[in-house]
């Protein structure tokens, strides 16, 4: 199990990276502070795109002992966790219309040791997180729709994050509120003002000329918002 910790964390998202120089271009991000490695799985059927498995899981974490926040958007993924959690995945995050026992997947991932998390989509309402609350580790608002890298952040977003923030300090809820799509050094300072504190990007790190000075960039922004 990893230790929950406070402050922030900056999730660089492999889909947007260069795979012929992934080993590369994960020690420079993670040199430069980067708190996890996010992987995006899709199985081309709960979105439209198609990407990683338990290979990429396994492969990066040959590379490094920080932990792997895996992003699932495939249909019925209780059908990953325990290839996942071999291949040394630590956080497990699914979308809740994927499956149709959402608590037994999330206290599944828990006693396999992983963080357990919740992912809503831009039109999926908190309440679904509120029934399972309990036994979420991690709520992850996307603030795109998911499938591809490098959308814009929904303006909508940051009213989202608010309420997700609000949702969980109400019911006393420890887990960390996480966002994902479109984040970049413009819109991070409100993201993070309106109640995240884990933070996966793609785009804006692996297409900037520097992606270690992005990394730095990113984190900046958040201490300015404190
Ligand atoms: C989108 C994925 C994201 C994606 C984010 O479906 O879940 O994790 O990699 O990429 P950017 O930061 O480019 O929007
Ligand atoms: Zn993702």
């Amino acid at each position: 199990m990893i230790k929950r910790m406070n402050g922030i964390r900056i999730a660089p998202s492999v889909l947007s990276a260069d795979l012929t120089r992934l080993a590369e271009q994960v020690s420079q991000v993670l040199a430069a502070g980067a708190d996890w490695l996010h992987v995006d799985v899709m199985d081309g059927r709960f979105v439209p795109n198609l990407t990683f498995g338990a290979n990429m899981i396994e492969a990066l974490r040959r590379l490094t002992d920080k932990p792997i926040d895996v992003h699932l958007m495939v249909l019925e993924p209780e059908r990953y966790l325990e290839p996942f959690a071999a291949a040394g995945a630590s956080v497990f995050t699914f979308h809740p219309e994927a499956t149709v026992h959402v608590q037994r997947q999330l206290a599944a991932a828990r006693s396999r040791g992983m963080l357990a998390g919740l992912a809503l989509n831009p039109g999926s309402p908190l309440a679904l997180a509120e029934e399972v609350i309990a036994d979420l580790d991690l709520l992850l608002v996307m603030t795109v729709n998911p499938g591809f890298g490098g959308q814009s952040y929904l303006a909508s977003s940051d009213d989202k994050i608010r309420r997700a923030r609000e949702l969980l300090t109400t019911h006393g809820s420890g887990a960390l509120l996480e966002v994902d799509g479109g984040v970049t050094a413009q819109t991070i300072a409100t993201a993070h003002a309106a109640g995240a504190d884990t933070f996966v990007v793609g785009n804006a790190i692996f297409a900037s000329p520097d992606p270690a000075r992005e990394v730095r960039d990113l984190k900046r922004r958040c201490l300015v918002t404190v």
